[in-house]
């Protein structure tokens, strides 16, 4: 039974970034034996445009029969003014919630011949690999009570709840320290206990599961001093475990320290391995349509998928093999583009990395 495979195009950039990746995945079904089938369907924008609902029911249907999912990326300035509800991140949010992927790892990886793309100096990056595993199922994000309420006075007021459940940080910790065993067993712990009691019982829990991995060395660092370490000494990391919130900010800036955001994928995973795989910036509507996208996130996403889903850890070599031959060759798009290197557009790139795939 070939493996089924749900892609998900979405907005801005996301359907030309994606192409680049399928060129990848077709190259490996035709030359390597890989057994997949291709679906797709609408999230986003898009699906608001074309069916009323972020997240149609049909998509929802295809996500749930699927195996892996690969997605682009959703939103735009076109959907800004919707209600909450209706925004194209909605349905990426409702996604991730309704099939259950909880644990998001984002690795933040230094190419060596991207160290000068990097706005840090060489030396405080070279080597860098950090993973985040960031909570993506529960805190702030899906909190209730939420809203915007309007009170007495006349005067509105915006609220969101920040809550966890043991249940929730036991399994996100676990996931963590189970990822920390494979490299090189540090996890550090993210918080705000010193002034949000939900991260303070998340610091109590993550201790308690630390028991569990004697072999894991546990620190508990707070987020604005994270952010900070992260810039001045961002080596010291290993794995990084922390809240839906923290993790999305963090990430961010985790992935600046690479060079460039458009060479990070990410995996979004289930207790039983299923997964959601995209890159981790945005639709990026300013580079639409220009062929200039750099697609490599979303290619080193279809290597997270091969790992972590399809059990074809080979292949996703292979693909991550062939990135780095692309890259050792000097092709650079707009993004990591340094001097003396060849500038390419969103095509040449997906096409130099299924040269390289072979
Ligand atoms: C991300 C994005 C999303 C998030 C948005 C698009 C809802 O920023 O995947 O990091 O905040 O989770
Ligand atoms: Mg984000």
């Amino acid at each position: 039974m070939p493996s089924r495979v749900l892609l998900l195009p979405g907005d801005g950039i996301g359907p030309e970034i994606l192409a680049e990746a399928v060129k990848v995945i077709k190259m490996l079904r035709r030359s390597h034996g890989l057994n997949v089938t291709l679906e797709e369907g609408l999230v986003g924008g898009i699906a608001i445009d074309e069916m009323g609902d972020p997240l149609p029911g049909e998509t929802l249907a295809l996500a749930r029969g699927a195996d892996a999912i690969l997605l682009g990326a959703v939103g735009g300035p076109k959907w800004d003014s919707l209600d909450m509800p209706m925004r194209p991140e909605k349905g990426l949010l409702r996604l991730r919630s309704e099939l259950g992927l909880f644990a998001n790892l984002r690795p933040a990886v230094l190419y060596p011949e991207l160290e000068a793309a990097s706005p840090l100096k060489p030396e405080v990056v070279a080597g860098l690999d950090i993973l985040i595993v960031r909570e993506l199922t529960g805190g702030i994000y899906f909190g209730e009570p939420r809203g915007i309420k309007i009170l007495e006075n006349g005067e509105r007021e915006g609220f969101n709840t920040l809550v966890y459940r043991e249940s929730e940080i036991e399994r996100i910790a676990r996931t963590a320290f189970r990822i920390a065993m494979t490299r090189k067993r540090q996890v550090c712990s993210v918080d705000k206990a010193n002034v949000l009691e939900s991260t303070a019982l998340w610091r109590e829990v993550v201790g308690r599961i630390a028991q569990d991995f004697p072999d894991v060395q546990l620190t508990h660092m707070y987020v604005d001093n994270a952010a900070m370490q992260l810039v001045r000494r961002p080596k010291q990391f290993d794995v990084i475990v922390t809240t839906n919130l923290f993790g999305d900010i963090l990430s961010d800036l985790a992935a600046m320290l690479s060079g460039s955001i458009g060479m990070l994928p990410s995996a979004s995973i289930d207790h039983q391995g299923k997964g959601m795989y995209e890159p981790i910036h945005g639709s990026a509507p300013e580079l639409t349509g220009r062929n200039v996208a750099n697609p490599l996130a979303t290619i080193l996403s279809v290597a997270l998928m091969l790992r972590y889903s399809l059990s074809e850890l080979q292949l996703a070599r292979r693909v991550e093999e062939a990135v780095h031959n692309v890259l050792r060759k000097g092709m650079r798009t707009l993004d990591i583009h340094t001097p003396g290197m060849r500038k390419v557009s969103t095509h040449e790139m997906g096409d130099a990395v299924v040269a390289a795939v072979g």
